[in-house]
């Protein structure tokens, strides 16, 4: 795969022209219930990219709709990427993101991976700075957090098959209220016997529109059978644990493992690594390998497997209690979350809000 970024003068630096802002009063009582993905801040971040020019006429501008002729690449061969990070209102009232270097490689792993143009990973941060910064007013109070979504679409008008020679960035803000409310009660997982995400030498490692428009169908029959979310199982044996539609899954075992799925077919989630990366700290070592779902059944059943939850950036970690299957269901840990999820999401949740200091440098101020 070679890279499509074209010419390269100077870095981009998204200089803002501010927009009318939302009245306060209205804002606050958007900020109130913003639910998750249907509200969105004043502003957006933006650049166009041509072979060309390369990338270009980046700014920070009021949100507008995107006008693109009906022909555009996007709209044919979903030629798309994205990201989703978030920012955290910290206790003395700045703004932090958490670990968005990983968002930026992981942009530019895409961008090659879809024939897209790369966009470097320092203007990817520089956008979403400058965009935060601009729209700081928008990060709510802890558990809320201002969710980031940055993509990239190829918008040249063509109806051929090949990379598009014209592309658009851009990076949407939009308030979103915590995802647990209440009492915690634990996913329950679809373990779907046909319907796949990704197979080997596809798409499953890149952040593209597609991947999940072809995982909705397993979402839909989860729904049917009365569960959360899809567990999917990899295309070929249809035997091994991938990762659920938008988290990755992660087991805890008697003997003090946390095994998770290797990578490949999967996304690396900056919520996987950064567990894998504490579990230390917890008593549990971090282990990659396959898992089966016979080890799956057997070990919830046995009690060699005492925990299972799934991680993401939304989510943060969502204990997972039952799995659902043609042939029947089973439970993990008593159909209880488990001590060792909760601690886990604990110790993420308060570093990402400032609440304990951060010696590994994962919170990046940007307010
Ligand atoms: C398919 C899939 N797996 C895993 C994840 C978790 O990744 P992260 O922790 O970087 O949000 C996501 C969410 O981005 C996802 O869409």
């Amino acid at each position: 795969m070679s890279s499509v970024a074209g010419p390269r003068l100077s870095a981009l630096r998204f200089p803002a022209t501010p927009t009318t802002p939302t009245p306060d009063g209205q804002r606050a009582a958007l900020l109130a219930d913003p639910g998750f993905g249907r509200v969105f801040s004043d502003h957006v971040a933006v650049a166009s990219w041509s072979a060309e020019r390369g990338w270009h006429d980046d700014a920070v501008r009021g949100a507008e709709p995107l006008v693109l002729h009906p022909a555009a690449a996007v709209l044919h061969y979903a030629q798309e990427i994205f990201e989703g990070l978030k920012a955290y209102r910290q206790p003395d009232g700045s703004v932090a993101l958490f670990r968005p270097d990983l968002n930026a490689a992981r942009f530019a792993r895409s961008a090659r991976r879809l024939s897209l143009p790369e966009l470097p990973p320092e203007d990817f941060l520089t956008a979403v700075t400058e965009l935060v910064r601009l729209d700081a007013a928008w990060v709510p109070d802890p558990p809320a957090t201002l969710y980031l979504r940055p993509y990239t679409v190829a918008t040249e008008a063509f109806l051929g098959v090949r990379p598009a020679t014209e592309a658009r960035f851009a990076v949407l803000a939009s308030p979103a209220g915590p995802y647990f409310s209440g009492r915690e009660v634990g996913l329950t997982l679809w373990i779907d016997p046909e319907l796949s995400r990704a197979a080997p030498g596809g798409t499953g490692d890149a952040k593209c529109g597609g991947n999940y428009a072809a995982g909705l169908a397993a979402q839909a029959v989860a729904r049917e059978h009365a569960c959360d979310q899809v567990l999917f199982l990899d295309a070929v044996a249809h035997r091994w644990l991938e990762e659920s539609g938008t988290m990755n899954v992660l087991l805890v075992t008697a003997d003090g493992e946390l095994v998770t799925p290797p990578l490949g077919t999967i996304l690396d989630g900056v919520t996987r690594r950064s567990v894998l990366e504490i579990a230390a700290g917890h008593g549990l070592t971090p282990v990659e390998r396959p898992v089966s779902v016979e080890e799956l059944r057997e070990g919830a059943r046995t009690g060699a497997i005492t925990e299972v939850f799934a991680a993401g950036t939304a989510a943060v970690i969502s204990p997972i209690v039952r799995f659902r299957e043609p042939a029947g269901e089973f439970t993990v840990g008593g159909g209880e979350p488990g001590p060792r999820t909760l601690a886990l999401r604990a110790e993420l949740v308060d570093l990402q809000f400032g609440r304990v200091p951060d010696p590994r440098g994962w919170r990046v101020p940007v307010v």
